[in-house]
């Protein structure tokens, strides 16, 4: 333990969007939902902040009013707001903002239609609002935890508006990107708006060709920056990959680090899990078969697939997952017999390319569109490969799921995807998966049929799907290193490159 600053004095606040089981649209919410019961297993006083979203009020959550007329500034306008408490699994507390002009929507952030209009000012108000509650509560924070360009602003808020109270004197702040394609853009002349000063709109501040991004804003600010696997913080500084930021993020690189993100093995086990008709282990491999042919019923899919190769994809569908490779690879794979299970939302494009690929074949091909994380749970258990074919993946949780299940993935060889899977080598017979590397309807062909090939040899098959259920990813190494990484950033000055 460090000098002067126990364990259990190290308080953290952990800012997100969204987390499980409160509101989730992807493993952001994942991460979020359990990174901060692993911390607190190793002694961290964290607490999580959330926005108090419909889905959450209606969730049947044990809650507790803590504090109403929550006064926060933004812009010209002074919004009143309450605080809710509640608690994750494992008690750490969760404190939810709530402003029903804001949040008590249908959705986290838009509709079939785009973007809710007035996203600036909905996580503004969260991020300059847990702020304000920090200091009601009288907890100066050793760290806040930031997540992706949703609360990017809290990093920029310190080191502006509060930069010379002495009550955050001591707090740093930590910005985790989870993706890097999603900027947080809005125009300029909005800038009063998020009550920040006219002059942090330039190059090297929150300007991003001529817009605010709030990515950027978390990424400039922010004392130390993290992302969700080791290739993926090496990736983001090039220029395939950065998003016109790689630049900034090479300038911050002695302050970037790369913390592979782990898995919550109490929901995602196939010994335990709620969700499927037919638990099993390493010892019952029989079992996951019966929850195959149970999938096909369940999606109206040939009983004659039950012998045949099933493919799972479960994804945002989005340009970033790679839905251009499985459309074009489609027809081939069910010509050589195998049957696909996809279950996505998302973007409309994908959506009906998807539908045209999956043509007159609803015998080998079941598409569902929609959020359905019980069905999630199903395919991952059900399909003996899954799919994950992405142009980039910061980590990816569902090939860590799929591995538990004894799903081999195949994936793209990017990002968290290639530090978790190992190709298959039959020869050794070491590896859990199978991957591609150039972004093509024929890489991926080539690593379906080495899947293929392998699928055909159930000795074989045993062995490759028995490595995968043997591996651990669970969250502890990882956590261990945010709470290294919380000690050297709250015991160093404040910095940013700009200073
Ligand atoms: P991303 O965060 O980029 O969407 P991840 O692999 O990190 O990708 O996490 C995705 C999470 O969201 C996983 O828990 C996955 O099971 C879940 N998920 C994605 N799409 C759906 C869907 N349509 N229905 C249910 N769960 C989904
Ligand atoms: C993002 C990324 C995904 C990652 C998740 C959680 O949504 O796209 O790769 O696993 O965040 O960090």
């Amino acid at each position: 333990m460090m000098e002067g600053l126990s364990e259990k004095s190290r308080t953290v606040f952990f800012l997100s969007s969204e987390a499980t089981p409160f509101a989730k649209t992807g493993g952001l919410a994942d991460v979020a939902g359990s990174l901060p019961d692993a911390l607190r297993r190793q002694g961290v006083d964290v607490r999580v902040g959330l926005p108090f979203y419909r889905v959450t009020r209606k969730g049947g959550f044990s809650t507790r009013p803590l504090y109403s007329d929550l006064e926060v500034p933004l812009g010209s306008e002074l919004l009143k707001g309450h605080v809710i408490e509640t608690h994750t699994k494992e008690g750490v507390p969760v404190y939810l903002f709530e402003r029903e002009d804001l949040f008590d929507r249908p959705n986290l952030y838009a509709t079939s239609e785009g973007d809710y209009y007035d996203n600036l000012e909905r996580f503004a108000y969260f991020s300059r609002a847990a702020l304000i509650f920090a200091k009601l509560i009288g907890i100066p924070f050793d760290v806040i935890h930031c997540h992706d360009w949703q609360t990017g602003l809290v990093p920029a808020y310190l080191k502006t508006i509060y930069l010379d109270d002495p009550f955050f004197a001591k707090t740093a702040s930590l910005f985790t990107i989870h993706n890097l394609g999603y900027q947080g853009l809005f125009s300029k002349e909005k800038l009063a708006v998020c009550s920040l000063p006219p002059d942090v709109f330039h190059l090297e501040g929150v300007e991003y060709w001529g817009r605010i991004s709030l990515l950027k804003a978390g990424v400039i600010y922010a004392d130390a920056l993290t992302t969700v696997s080791p290739a993926y913080a090496k990736e983001i500084q090039t220029p395939e990959f950065g998003f016109g930021m790689e630049g900034i993020l090479k300038k911050r690189s002695a302050n970037l680090y790369g913390i592979l993100n782990g898995t919550d093995y109490s929901v995602w086990s196939p010994e335990k899990d709620p969700e499927l008709p037919y638990p099993y282990d390493l010892s019952n491999l029989r079992e996951k078969a019966r929850n195959k042919k149970a999938l096909l019923n369940e999606l109206r899919l040939a009983e004659a697939l039950e012998n045949k190769p099933l493919f799972g994809m479960i994804s945002r569908l989005s340009a970033q997952k790679g839905c251009d490779l499985l459309v074009k690879v489609m027809d081939e794979l069910v010509h050589l017999g195998a049957g696909v299970v996809i279950l996505g939302a998302g973007e409309q494009e994908y959506q009906s390319l998807l539908e045209k690929a999956a043509g007159n074949r609803p015998d080998r091909v079941a598409i569902r569109i929609g959020f359905n994380e019980s069905l999630a749970h199903r395919i991952i258990a059900g399909a003996d490969m899954l799919l994950m074919p992405s142009r980039y993946e910061p980590c990816g949780l569902t090939q860590m799921y799929a591995l538990r299940y004894g799903t081999v993935p195949v994936v793209r060889a990017t990002g968290g995807l290639d530090d978790t899977i190992v190709q298959f080598d039959p020869e050794s017979k070491q590896g859990n998966g199978f991957k591609f590397s150039p972004h093509s309807p024929e890489a991926l062909m080539e690593a379906l049929k080495k899947a293929l090939r392998i699928y055909r040899e159930p000795a074989t098959w045993e062995v490759l799907i028995t490595n995968g259920m043997k591996e651990d990813f669970s969250w502890e190494r990882s956590a261990q290193r945010y709470v290294d990484l919380y000690k050297t950033i709250s015991l160093t000055p404040k910095s940013n490159f700009l200073q």
